[in-house]
């Protein structure tokens, strides 16, 4: 389930400021997106579409990059990020089965975000932690050698049950 994403005009109008700042110097796009994910916390089509527009970008292009960067998201995330990597050499090891687990737990698919904004759900490629395979992070920090056990614990934790 999406959250919605609200833009208040206070939001626009940094955003804009910050994008005319932009223009002025070679290579805006990067610097552009930089500030729209943390201003608005994502940059759906909306966005991507007045960035096309100032920068005198196809919506097409905005697109591709947006989509291509994992710091990127076109959708809004939660308050905190689950990610599991589904590289191999934590798939081999059941990093599947771990991220059904939380899957189940957070009543969400990969790449959803609970309905109270709380938790976003996501699959990663390798985060360069083999060693310590299967792995996933909870706000960036890593959880190593996992199983689903350890996933239930650790959100469960979060979630004060
Ligand atoms: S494959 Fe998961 S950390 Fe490398």
């Amino acid at each position: 389930m999406a959250v919605k994403l609200v833009i208040t005009e206070g939001q626009l109008s940094e955003f804009k400021q910050k994008m005319l700042e932009h223009k002025q110097k070679p290579g805006p796009l990067m610097p552009t997106l930089h500030d729209a994910q943390h201003i608005f916390g994502c940059i759906p089509l909306q966005i991507q579409k007045i960035i096309a527009v100032e920068l005198g970008e196809s919506v097409a292009k905005i697109n591709g990059v947006v989509t291509f960067y994992s710091r990127f998201s076109t959708e809004p995330k939660g308050k905190h990020i689950v990610s599991v990597c589904l590289g191999t050499a934590c798939y081999v090891r059941g990093s599947q089965l771990v991220i059904d687990e939380m899957s189940k737990i957070l009543q969400i698919k990969p790449g959803e975000t609970t309905e109270d904004g709380e938790f976003t759900l996501e699959a990663s490629r390798c985060i360069g932690a083999c060693g310590l395979a299967p792995v996933f992070t909870i706000d960036g920090k890593v959880y190593g050698t996992t199983t689903p056990t350890i996933a239930r614990k650790a959100l469960q934790e979060m979630l004060g049950k």
